[in-house]
């Protein structure tokens, strides 16, 4: 059966564009919203005087058949390439190789490559922060930061993080009450970029007992930019929390100086450098929702805080969601 309005999706991440992309193909027509100015939320790329660089989630692993076939697929498409790096482990103060067998993929030739693949011709509306999701009598309608209605719509999926859905939620409390019990943990992202480069053979690390938690390459992924030498360094979860409103100058600083501490050669003053906060960046546990519900408003959330908290996660959220829809519609 088809809906009586279009499907409205809050949010174009991931977890957004795989119940847009399932509900499209079952014939349902979707509206997509998104507060940014393009798709992809944490798996975006940002445009830099260093080339594109993803800030957000670096690679994916896929474990789940279905998300194994549908890599494929976008491999075979070209969204996709896997990534060989050169892995490094940081521990107790030494650097050692740690390689392995994972298969690792990543965007091509930048993360947010899928996500805008993905989203093809299906309508979107960008920079449109919704504020509000309320139920009229028969339809569901949103407000937008402008003031701005939006609808009718006879359903709405909440794809966005955890505490930025709680509050879109409140017409159903069980699910806002659900959605408000996932507490997210930022991640500090700085990138470094040098003119020269560094003499080393890490591409990708691992890292323990640091303000750090990982550090990658970018030339070392396929179809990367090579002007610069350019490094994607994460500080982790603690460090990220404890210094939340750290100046972003302060943040480069510090991390820069954790980053010459740990990758074994010398390292000179970026020529370019950026840090980007990730308020909402994992959640601090995973859980076995799938997504959320309320089948008989027509409410539903989904996103990776629903699963484990990685990609894979948030596409297999994507796909529950509307599974659970389109079988309350038949
Ligand atoms: P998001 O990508 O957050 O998408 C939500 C969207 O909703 C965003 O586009 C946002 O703009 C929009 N939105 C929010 N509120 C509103 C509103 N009110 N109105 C309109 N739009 C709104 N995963 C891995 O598998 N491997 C990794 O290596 C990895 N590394 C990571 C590193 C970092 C620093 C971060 C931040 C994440 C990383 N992840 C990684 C996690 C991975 O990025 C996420 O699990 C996944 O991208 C989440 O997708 P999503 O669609 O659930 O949410
Ligand atoms: P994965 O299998 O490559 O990594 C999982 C974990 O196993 C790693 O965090 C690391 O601790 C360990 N590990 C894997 N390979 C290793 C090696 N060769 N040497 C040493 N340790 C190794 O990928 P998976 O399971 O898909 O995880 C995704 C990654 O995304 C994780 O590293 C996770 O920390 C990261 N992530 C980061 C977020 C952030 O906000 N910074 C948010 C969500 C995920």
């Amino acid at each position: 059966m088809t809906a009586t309005a279009p499907i409205a999706i809050i949010g174009t991440g991931i977890a957004g564009l795989s119940a847009a992309q399932a509900l499209h193909a079952a014939g349902q027509q979707v509206q997509l919203f998104d507060k940014s100015r393009g798709s992809g939320g944490r798996m975006a790329s940002k445009r830099s005087d260093a080339g594109a660089l993803d800030l957000g989630a670096q690679y994916f692993t896929a474990r789940d058949r279905r998300f194994v076939e549908v890599v494929q697929q976008w491999q075979a498409r070209g969204w996709v390439a896997e990534w060989t790096p050169s892995l490094y482990h940081f521990k107790d103060g030494r650097l050692s190789a740690s390689p392995d067998e994972q298969v690792r993929w990543v965007g091509s030739p930048r993360m947010s490559a899928i996500t805008r693949a993905m989203l093809g011709a299906l309508p979107v509306h960008f920079s449109c922060r919704i504020t509000e999701v309320f139920r009229g009598e028969q339809h569901w309608s949103l407000q937008d930061a402008e003031g701005q209605s939006h609808g009718p719509f006879s359903h709405v999926v909440i794809a966005t993080p955890a505490p930025q859905a709680s509050a879109l939620l409140a017409a159903a409390p069980k699910l806002a009450g659900a959605a408000a019990s996932v507490a997210m943990e930022p991640t500090w992202a700085v990138a470094l970029a040098f003119a020269a480069p560094l003499e080393t053979k890490v591409e990708g690390c691992f890292v323990q007992d640091s303000p750090i938690d990982w550090v990658a390459r970018n030339r070392s992924k396929p179809g990367r930019d090579r002007l610069m030498d350019t490094w994607v360094v994460h500080a982790s979860s603690a460090w990220s929390k404890q210094h939340l409103d750290m100046p972003k100058e302060a943040v480069i600083e510090h991390l820069h100086g954790a980053f010459a501490e740990l990758i074994g050669c010398a390292v000179p003053a970026p020529a370019f450098s950026l840090a980007h906060r990730w308020l909402y960046a994992r959640p601090a546990s995973s859980h076995q929702w799938g997504a959320l519900a309320d089948a008989d408003l027509g409410l539903y959330a989904c996103g990776d805080w629903c699963l484990s908290g990685r990609v894979e996660g948030a596409w297999l959220s994507g796909q529950d969601v509307a599974r659970k829809l389109l079988e309350h519609l038949q």
